[in-house]
């Protein structure tokens, strides 16, 4: 609107001078008048500015505040983590008294955040830690598979470690870590740009001594998932009726290799058993998985690392909330993830993979589901989950 009123103004005393100089006074007149004009401008244009400015200077104070607060929490995470077994009790008093008066909030507003969660949260986090250990003692697993640095998400300014396990809420940390690496929530939003893209320029790859130096500094945690619904997802996601344009290719050699009559014409692309059948394959070959359906044994190595913390999906906002307290990070992440965001990782999109699951189970025989576990029973056991039903799902023909 103003540069066009600049326009008109300016074309008019063009006009007015051509039309000789018995105008003079009018002339005059309207030259201050346009003088006033750009002046008011020049005076809006700069208030403007300062507004930006006084706007992203506030903004960076609110950051340097939370930055703060992620401190103090830190040095209490680092009690907490020498003293883990012994003073359960105390460590949850201290972090509930260092989270609340910061802000009352919740990641879901569905959601009560409360004392009792908290040490529900502190509780379970603590059970998965032993009967991970244990397992990967009885199972021999301890440091047999060697860290994949590679993986990692690390934000030393705000103490964490993250190992960014694809299919399980991936993308919602991926937001956060967006966050974190300062950009704009409403820039998020709209960018066209892959999440993880983003994310890697601010948090490049890190290197093994920059992985165990970070792990000694800082909250590390990874989230899992049952690893049949986790696997069930990515075949849908990746694989099914050719939708993804990536891994097209992938998809039609699996249809090539494995389909016994591949003559039919079949725009669905590789079947479930046909993508199982692909799976055993490529591991019994000793190939790489790719990250969508690697166990979480060989891609975030739990038996050797020390995780601070083992979320899982199916407790994902308490899980959430309970890790961007520990870190002192309410301010910057609570109430952040955009709505869509929100109902995708309430309980809809789990159940969904989760009620599809004996649709697709029952098209698999006893024998792919016995090879198809040799590959994920470590992540069953690993993480506690039971992998006994789906025995019963299977096609029993
Ligand atoms: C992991 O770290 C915690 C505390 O930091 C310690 O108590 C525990 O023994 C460690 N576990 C293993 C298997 O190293
Ligand atoms: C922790 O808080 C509970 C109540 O929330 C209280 O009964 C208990 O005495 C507190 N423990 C410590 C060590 O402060
Ligand atoms: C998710 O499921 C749990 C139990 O199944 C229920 O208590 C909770 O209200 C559900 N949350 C949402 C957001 O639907
Ligand atoms: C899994 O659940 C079945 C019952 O559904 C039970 O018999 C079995 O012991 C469980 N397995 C594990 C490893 O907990």
């Amino acid at each position: 609107m103003k540069s066009i009123s600049i326009i008109t103004i300016n074309k008019t005393p063009k006009k007015t001078m051509n039309q000789g100089g018995s105008r003079g006074k009018r002339s005059v007149l309207k030259r201050r008048l346009i003088v006033c004009l750009k002046v008011i401008l020049a005076i809006t244009v700069f208030s403007l500015y300062v507004a930006v400015l006084l706007r992203e200077s506030l903004q960076a104070m609110e950051e340097g505040k939370a930055r703060m607060t992620s401190r103090i929490a830190k040095t209490s995470h680092r009690t907490a983590k020498i003293l883990i077994h012994h003073t359960l009790k105390s460590t949850t008093n201290h972090s509930v008294a260092i989270s609340h008066p910061t802000k009352p909030t919740t990641l879901n507003p569905i959601y009560e955040y409360s004392e009792e969660v908290n040490a529900a949260a502190e509780k379970d986090f603590a059970a998965r830690k032993n009967h991970l250990w244990d397992t990967c003692i009885r199972r021999g697993m301890v440091g047999v598979y060697p860290p994949n640095a590679w993986e990692f998400f690390i934000s030393p300014g705000h103490g964490l470690a993250w190992c960014n396990v694809f299919k399980a809420a991936s993308s919602s940390w991926m937001y956060y870590f967006n966050i974190l690496g300062g950009y704009n929530l409403a820039y998020l939003q709209r960018t066209k740009t892959s999440p993880l893209e983003l994310a890697r320029q601010r948090f490049p790859r890190p290197t093994l001594p920059e992985l165990a130096d970070s792990l000694a500094n800082s909250i590390s945690f990874l989230i899992v998932r049952e690893p049949f619904e986790r696997l069930l997802s990515a075949y849908r996601n990746k694989i099914e009726g050719f939708r993804n344009k990536y891994y097209k290719i992938l998809a039609e050699q699996i249809v090539k290799k494995y389909r016994k009559t591949p003559k039919t014409k079949d725009s669905s692309g590789p079947t479930f058993k046909e993508f199982l059948t692909y799976l055993i394959h490529h591991y019994k070959s000793g190939n790489r998985f790719d990250e969508h359906w690697s166990p979480i044994y060989s891609f975030c190595t739990p038996c050797s690392i020390n995780y601070t913390l083992i979320a899982k999906v199916e407790t994902f906002q308490r899980d959430t909330e309970y890790i961007i307290r520990q870190a002192g990070l309410e301010s910057l992440l609570l109430n952040k993830l955009p709505n869509k965001k929100i109902r995708a990782i309430s309980n809809r999109s789990t159940s969904d993979t989760r009620h599809l699951i004996p649709k697709y189970f029952g098209q698999i025989d006893a024998q792919t589901l016995d090879q198809i576990l040799e590959i994920y029973e470590p992540d069953f056991e690993l993480f506690g989950y039971n992998f006994t039903k789906y025995y019963e799902l299977i096609d029993q023909n």
